[in-house]
């Protein structure tokens, strides 16, 4: 990165000193992430933007959804910012407020509404994550979907779960060992979300349907084709693949998980990765000096390009705006919709 730049940030840091706390997620680029304090899979950013309560401004090197989350978590004190509001991201914007308010139209029409815990990913807007905490269900990361299903059927009979049908289903088949004829997907573009009231009263998994735009495009193929390129090659992917891949793959977890595993995998071991590719290479550079082999699962899948608008022009920008007193791109939560947003995000940490 431009070392102009890098010197930049570094000085405009250290004149914030304390005032600022800069999360990253494993997705962002290396240019920005060596700047963060802490880096982590949503999940852990989730819990540590609530651990520094002293600094006034939390920087958040992520995506949209993260920093509402952040601003939920924090005190009101505490200002969240967001190195570029472009930052969306495409799964998020698949569930809309009006959308699942009105699936939720269709589910009480259908007689099941009273049975149904909503289960939203973290990858929701504040809003689907208010809509969760008012209807009793709970939020969840790549990292804990399991606990909070079981803890969602323990609630009711049925989960309604958003707005990532892929995680959705591979937690529901691999962990719950449901059936794939138990989870129905309700297509929000659809009359009655495409699905008949038998249907819907059949269903334990009514899941929602967004996918990721990154994770969404490996395939079959490409398990295929680096098993038959890379002998003895153990492929590990995230849960935002298709089934499909998920069930091909050797082993399958969050971002925190894959670097658990990467840290712990033998030396002489040949690893294919299926998840964003900022952080595919950055292990595949960190790992390969103890003689392990990582390579990217398919090489036609790119960035995650709302994560990648988080540059060091950007982060500079914003460090240096802090440290001369201009305030920017704060990421600010209604109070109504951080509370019940709050309501579902503490039973996410409160899961066993
Ligand atoms: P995790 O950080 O929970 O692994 O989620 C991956 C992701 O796509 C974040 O945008
Ligand atoms: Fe959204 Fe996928 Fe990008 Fe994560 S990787 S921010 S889920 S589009």
């Amino acid at each position: 990165s431009d070392p102009g730049l890098v010197a930049r940030a570094r000085a405009a840091k250290e004149r914030l000193g304390d005032r600022v706390f800069v999360l990253g997620h494993h997705y962002q680029r290396d240019e920005v992430i060596q700047f963060a304090d802490v880096t982590g899979d949503s999940f852990k950013l989730a819990r540590d933007a609530a651990a520094r309560p002293g600094a006034e401004y939390i920087v958040f090197c992520g995506v949209h959804f993260m920093a509402e989350s952040a601003d939920i978590l924090t005190s009101d004190a505490q200002k969240v910012v967001l190195p570029d509001l472009a930052a969306g991201c495409s799964m998020a914007d698949m569930a809309s407020a009006e959308q699942v308010e009105e699936c939720w139209d269709v589910l009480t029409d259908a007689g099941v509404a009273d049975g149904v815990v909503p289960v939203s990913y973290m990858n929701s807007s504040a809003d689907i994550k208010a809509f969760t905490g008012r209807h009793g269900g709970t939020i969840c990361t790549s990292s804990n979907a399991e606990r909070a299903l079981d803890w969602a059927f323990g609630q009711g009979d049925k989960v309604l779960f958003l707005p990532d049908q892929h995680l959705g289903r591979n937690t529901a088949i691999r962990d719950l060992g449901m059936s794939p004829e138990d989870c129905v997907v309700y297509d929000p573009h659809r009359p009655n979300g495409g699905l008949t009231t038998q249907q819907l009263r059949d269903a334990r998994m009514i899941l929602w349907r967004g996918h990721c735009s990154v994770h969404g495009r490996f395939s079959l193929e490409s398990v295929n084709e680096v098993r038959a390129r890379i002998p003895g090659v153990r492929v590990l992917v995230h849960p935002e693949c298709k089934h499909e891949v998920v069930a091909a793959a050797d082993e399958v977890g969050s971002t925190e998980y894959i670097i658990k595993a990467l840290e712990a995998a033998p030396a002489g071991s040949k690893w294919a990765v299926g998840t964003e590719l900022n952080l595919v290479r950055r292990l595949a550079d960190r790992f390969a000096p103890e003689g392990k082999e990582i390579v990217f699962l398919d090489r036609t899948v790119c960035f995650c390009s709302t994560m990648n608008r988080i540059d060091l022009p950007h982060l500079v920008w914003t460090l240096e705006s802090l440290a001369d007193g201009n305030e920017l791109n704060q990421i600010r939560v209604d109070a109504d919709t951080a509370h019940h947003a709050q309501v579902a995000l503490e039973r996410m940490l409160a899961l066993p």
